[in-house]
């Protein structure tokens, strides 16, 4: 007898309940499992593309028309879920905000003989769930509007949902996440519910699909092996972003991320134009380390005029801190911020690329790898060259690959 399961994914608009959605499902995919993802938000989309279905009145509770067809929508899923389950499916996955106690209730009717789990995404970093709700109003659904309006319709939404949310309380075996921190806050499990330990894995663990590591083309400072600042490309960088461009012409990427420095927006700039639909978030958690009073100075004037700094630094580079600056250590922190804002916007789209810097690179690349300490600020990180990771359960790859 096959193990079968429903995974109700339960938060507000925004929170990354699809993001969760998506990789649980294509994790027991690759276990070998038989899973569907079946989204309310997608078949609204499908089904009613007129512009009425995505304003903000549309999710008002006092709508009784928009009530109908949303309820209707999920009358669908439920059947589709039904169907799928009853002809050797295992896992069904309803992913839509499920907020209201009478929404879970009757889901569980629909599905009387078999186990549910609620999982109930919260995301406490507001400057995160700041920016995913600026990455959602520039979505097609809202291609009629300014980027500013579109903001605001979907604002009002999520205060509609917000107007009726019922935390989950009663409900058997219901797991509270962070999806932001990919961590869980509380787990009631009552029932022995299958797959349930990989689903505690899929929840905390990252996972990348491919995750290309980019640093940006050669700059004026590069070329005179001057470090910090904020320098523009030199022609030969500018070649190579082109000729990234070219190399990923054909690998969708829908977001690429890059630090707020020149160098990095003008190397993904070309990669961006060359997509379809392309958007470039610049996050101050990737900027280059900071060199402190050692900016715009070259290793060799720095041996010269500071030798007490190269000599400290030599034996210890990733504890060492410029002064009045960072040090690898110091940029821990906020490189891994960096990354969960990352996986948090990417919405587990297939590919992710990352513009970054030498050693901001290498601090990434280690968070992905267990290397010695030591050993990080010395990972080869060309201007010729990228990094493809690839991270799921089952392998672990990363190729330096030339462009
Ligand atoms: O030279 C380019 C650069 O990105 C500098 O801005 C930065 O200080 C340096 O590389 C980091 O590399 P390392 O830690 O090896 O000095």
């Amino acid at each position: 007898m096959k193990r079968k399961l429903v995974i109700v994914m339960v938060g507000l608009p925004a929170r990354g309940k699809s993001t969760m959605a998506r990789k649980l499902g294509r994790t027991l995919e690759l276990d070998g499992i038989r899973v569907r993802i079946f989204n309310n938000g997608e078949l609204r989309r499908r089904l009613a593309s007129d512009e009425n279905a995505s304003s903000s009145e549309f999710f008002s509770p006092a709508n009784e028309r928009g009530k109908e067809l949303r309820e209707q929508i999920s009358r669908i899923n439920i059947e589709q879920a039904q169907t799928f389950l009853q002809e050797g499916g295992e896992v069904a996955i309803m992913d839509a905000s499920n907020v209201t106690r009478e929404r879970r209730r009757s889901l569980a009717a629909a599905f009387p003989s078999l186990p549910l789990c609620y999982i109930e995404c919260l995301n406490a970093d507001e400057e995160a769930l700041e920016a995913n709700l600026e990455r959602k109003a520039v979505l097609k659904e809202f291609r009629h509007l300014s980027p500013e309006k579109a903001l605001e319709s979907f604002l009002k939404r999520i205060a509609y949902y917000e107007s009726i949310y019922e935390p989950l309380d009663t409900e058997a075996n219901r797991i509270l996440v962070d999806s932001f921190d990919n961590c869980i806050l509380q787990e009631q499990i009552t029932d022995v519910l299958p797959y349930y330990d990989r689903i505690r894995d899929v929840i905390t663990t990252r996972i990348v699909r491919n995750l290309f590591l980019v640093r940006h083309g050669e700059t004026h400072f590069n070329r005179e092996d001057r470090i910090g600042g904020d320098s523009e490309l030199t022609a030969k960088g500018l070649a190579q972003a082109n000729a990234l461009a070219e190399h990923f012409a054909t690998v969708r990427i829908p977001i690429i991320f890059t630090s707020n420095y020149v160098r990095t927006m003008q190397t993904a700039t070309p990669i961006a134009e060359r997509q379809d639909s392309c958007s470039i978030i610049a996050l101050p958690e990737f900027n280059e380390i900071h060199a402190g009073i050692c900016e715009g100075m070259t290793y060799e004037e720095i041996r010269r005029k500071m030798p007490h700094v190269a000599r400290a630094r030599g034996p210890n580079k990733y504890r060492y801190i410029y002064p009045e600056g960072e040090g690898y250590k110091t940029m821990e922190d906020r490189v891994h911020r960096g990354l969960k804002k990352v996986f948090f916007l990417n919405n587990y789209d297939e590919n992710i690329m990352i513009v970054g810097h030498r050693a901001v690179n290498r601090m990434i690349l280690s968070s992905f790898l267990t290397r010695q300490e030591e050993e990080v600020p010395y990972i080869y990180m060309p201007q010729d060259r990228y990094y493809h990771i690839q991270i799921d359960p089952h392998k672990r790859l990363f190729e330096l690959v030339p462009y």
